[in-house]
C-alpha cells in the first residue's frame, strides 16, 4: 500500500516527509484553502520539494465536464505531466474522467462514496479512485468495507485502477486498510503522526537507555562507552 500526505501545508509536508517513508501528496480544494496560501504556488513548492517522479494529486474545481478538461490542461502544465488530476466523480466527471484517460491523463476520481461510482470510475480509465473512508462511517456505513469492496470489484472485473482511500481520522483505520493490500491510502499529517505514537514503545525504549546508562554513565552511547 501506497502511503500519501493529504496536506498543502509545506512545513508539514516536509517535516512528515523527512521521517515518514512517503509516496507523494494529495491535496484537494479545501486543503489548498488552509494552507493560506495561493494555489500554484503551494503546489509549485510541494513539486519542486517531491520532485517531478513523485505523485502529487490536484482537484478541479468546474461542475462541467469541457470545464474539468481545461482545468486539467493547464494543472499539468504548471504542475508537471505526471501530476493525478483529481475529478468529483459525478455524471459530468465520468464524462471528464473518459476522454482524460483517452488522452493519456492520470486522473484520480474523487468524492467515492458508493462502489458504482468507483466501478464507472475505473472502467471509464482512472487511475484511482478515492474512497472517503471516515466521512463514509460518518454516515453510519462502514467506510473501510467500502474500499475493500472496491479493491475487490477491481481485482475481479479485470480492471487496473487502483483505491486511493482518503479522510482517515485514526491509525485503525489505516492498517485495516494496509492489511488487505489496497494500492494508496492518502492520509493527514496530523494522523501519521499518530502511527507510532504509543506510550508502551516511549517507556519500552526509556528503560534500555535507564539500563545503559546505570551501567556506563549518564549521557552514553555506544559510541563514547
Ligand atoms: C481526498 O480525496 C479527500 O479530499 C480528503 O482525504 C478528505 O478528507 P477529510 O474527510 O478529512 O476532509
Amino acid at each position: 500500500m501506497k502511503l500519501l500526505i493529504d496536506d498543502a501545508n509545506i512545513v508539514k509536508v516536509k517535516e512528515t516527509w523527512e521521517y515518514y517513508p512517503c509516496d507523494g501528496v494529495t491535496t484537494n480544494p479545501s486543503i489548498l484553502a488552509a494552507s493560506e496560501r495561493q494555489p500554484y504556488e503551494v503546489l509549485r513548492e510541494i513539486r519542486e520539494f517531491i520532485g517531478p517522479e513523485r505523485e502529487l494529486h490536484v482537484q478541479v474545481i468546474s461542475k462541467k465536464a469541457k470545464d474539468m478538461e481545461k482545468e486539467a490542461g493547464v494543472i499539468r502544465e504548471r504542475l508537471g505531466a505526471n501530476t493525478y488530476v483529481k475529478i468529483p466523480m459525478t455524471p459530468e466527471g465520468l464524462k471528464a474522467i473518459k476522454s482524460l484517460s483517452e488522452a493519456g491523463v492520470n486522473v484520480t476520481a474523487t468524492a467515492i462514496y458508493t462502489p458504482m461510482q468507483a466501478f464507472l470510475a475505473a472502467k471509464a480509465g482512472a487511475k484511482y479512485t478515492a474512497p472517503y473512508v471516515n466521512r463514509i462511517n460518518n454516515m453510519g456505513y462502514n467506510g473501510i468495507q467500502i474500499a475493500m469492496d472496491i479493491h475487490d470489484i477491481f481485482r475481479k472485473n479485470g480492471l487496473s485502477a487502483e483505491v486511493l482511500a482518503a479522510s482517515f481520522k485514526n491509525s485503525q483505520q489505516v492498517l485495516e486498510l494496509a492489511k488487505y493490500g489496497i494500492g494508496a491510502s492518502t492520509v493527514a499529517t496530523d494522523v501519521i503522526e499518530g502511527f507510532i505514537k504509543n506510550a508502551a514503545i516511549t517507556s519500552a525504549i526509556q528503560a534500555f537507555v535507564d539500563d545503559f546508562e546505570g551501567l556506563v554513565g549518564n549521557g552514553r552511547t555506544m559510541a563514547d562507552c
